[in-house]
């Protein structure tokens, strides 16, 4: 999708689709119902002004009326999409909405678009990067191997300021929105791909290949590297499988880079979780293709990254390994020795991500991280607690909770904060070893947690479980059913907000 801003003279702008937002701004309860579009051009307020206030569009979030032919202006149609009521719209609505403007225009086989950016104080000039992240993330389609596939993706967006917008700053924050979102679609790809077809060594691959393109650093190892650095937690998992684990690790290092802080990002790669020996039952196995979700945010997290270039030095690690059962695999009750040196009690090879990311948190430590920030498709409990509307989060320091939690609200993403008691630490007491892992029956999303926090120690750590998150079950109308892309978005916002 090619973006170009435009500055005015949107009733004079030719295009097959010209789309602007309204607002609900009914002012009492039993008022006549009152529907606002968001734009100074009063070409168009006219154009929409005999079906307004008919009843058939009430302006709530995400409605759509199409008009065909509209009175005075130049476009073959124009589309207004709702926002919700003018008191409670947020740039979140304006994302979504341009999302649900984009999938109107795909089932309708447009491809060329003019949108009008909504002027409102609310907004605060934000406006530009939520419209370019709500159309592109809108164009995303995962039906890649459908061989009647048809490219309906979306082939320009123009994107029409007021009349005297400052159009440089305008750019700026609409490239922002870009590359957020592109990245966010390539994490969405990575999460796409079937386990046969994104082995950890096509994870590791596909890392490189977007490294090299947006100048970071990567390095893939594999088997070898997991023994010299005594990985036994993350080795635990990847014995059991015949394909090859790879530890990914991206570096971007800002030019002139002062001491400061050293962000650390650690993902959950798990291209196939089968529970391993603790085998998971049939129905909906196939599901666990996604289990990779936590470290391909982290990929694309470092795109974005490359690209926007905060003054901040940051390093991913993806800890990649399928988690299969076999004769060579793991046991429940076998004891294996962590990179940290803590022993853990196998209890249930099922809770395989929480081994893999042990090992990824001290490496990363080890490479130098002073604040750590994991995300991972780590338990179901999490949607069982937060159901398929926020990811769940943690934390061992209220300040970089903060910075995270601050982050998310400016990216629409939701998370929910859940605790992380002492009392629970006795939940993963083992009897022979320093930890086991798994915690019993309750609280299992946050036992899980409990258990990263042992290897974080006192590093600040921000966990994520996207597990509720990572794939969505139905379509919405911003967005394909699918892949997510979770967390991509909230993560850049917190590596961005330790640039200095
Ligand atoms: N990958 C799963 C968690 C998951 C479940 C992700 C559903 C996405 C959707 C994880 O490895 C797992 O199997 N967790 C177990 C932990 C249990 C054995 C303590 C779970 O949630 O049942
Ligand atoms: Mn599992
Ligand atoms: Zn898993």
């Amino acid at each position: 999708m090619r973006t170009v801003l435009q500055c005015g003279n949107a009733a004079g702008t030719e295009t097959e689709l010209l789309i602007v937002f309204t607002t609900d701004t009914t002012t009492e309860k039993d008022a006549k119902p009152e529907v606002t579009l968001l734009t100074e051009e009063p070409s168009l307020r006219q154009a929409a002004a005999p079906f307004l206030n008919t009843g058939e569009f009430s302006s709530n979030p995400n409605e759509t009326l199409l008009l065909h032919a509209p009175q005075g202006l130049q476009a073959r149609r124009l589309l207004l999409v709702g926002l919700g009521k003018a008191s409670k719209t947020t740039l979140n609505h304006v994302r979504r909405a341009a999302g649900t403007a984009v999938r109107f225009a795909k089932a309708r086989r447009l491809r060329n678009l003019c949108m009008v950016a909504p002027v409102s104080a609310a907004f605060q000039e934000g406006a530009e990067r939520a419209i370019a992240e709500g159309a592109i993330l809108a164009d995303f389609d995962p039906d890649t191997y459908r061989s009647d596939r048809k490219d309906l993706s979306i082939e320009s967006l123009t994107v029409i300021l007021a009349e005297g917008a400052e159009q440089h700053a305008a750019e700026e924050r609409l490239r922002h929105g870009v590359v957020l979102a592109e990245s966010q679609n390539f994490t969405r790809s990575l999460v796409n791909e079937p386990g046969n077809r994104l082995t950890p060594t096509v994870l590791g691959r596909k890392a490189a290949e977007m490294a090299s393109e947006c100048g970071l650093k990567c390095e893939v190892y594999g088997a070898e590297k997991l023994h010299e650095l005594k990985m036994g937690a993350f080795w635990s998992v990847a014995q059991g499988s015949d394909e090859p684990p790879a530890l990914i690790v991206l570096t971007y290092e800002p030019e002139g880079a002062q001491p400061g802080p050293v962000l650390g990002l650690v993902g959950k790669g798990i291209t196939f979780d089968t529970g391993g020996i603790s085998l998971k039952p049939a129905d909906n196995m196939e599901k666990m293709k996604y289990d990779m979700a936590g470290g391909a945010a982290m990929i694309g997290a470092m795109r974005a990254i490359a690209q926007l270039k905060p003054k901040v030095k940051v390093v991913a690690i993806v800890c990649a390994t399928e988690n299969m059962p076999s004769g060579k695999a793991q046991k429940p009750g076998d004891v294996q020795i962590a990179m940290s040196g803590k022993s853990i009690e196998i209890i249930n090879t099922d809770a395989e991500g929480r081994l893999v990311l042990a090992d990824g948190l001290a490496y990363a430590k080890q490479l130098g991280a002073t604040h750590l920030i994991d995300a991972a498709t780590l338990t179901g409990a999490v949607a069982v607690a937060l159901g398929q509307i926020n990811a769940g989060a943690f934390s061992n320091d209220e300040e970089t909770y903060q910075r995270f939690s601050n982050a998310a609200n400016r990216t629409g993403e939701k998370f929910w904060r859940l605790p992380l008691d002492e009392e629970y630490r006795d939940l993963i007491r083992s009897d022979i070893a320093d930890i086991k892992n798994t915690g019993g029956r309750y609280g299992g999303a946050i036992t899980a947690a409990m258990f990263l926090k042992e290897f974080a120690e006192d590093t600040p750590w921000i966990h994520l479980d996207i597990a509720s998150m990572a794939w969505l079950e139905e379509a919405k109308p911003w967005t394909a059913k699918g892949p997510t892309g979770v967390g991509v978005r909230s993560i850049v916002e917190w590596v961005r907000s330790y640039a200095r």
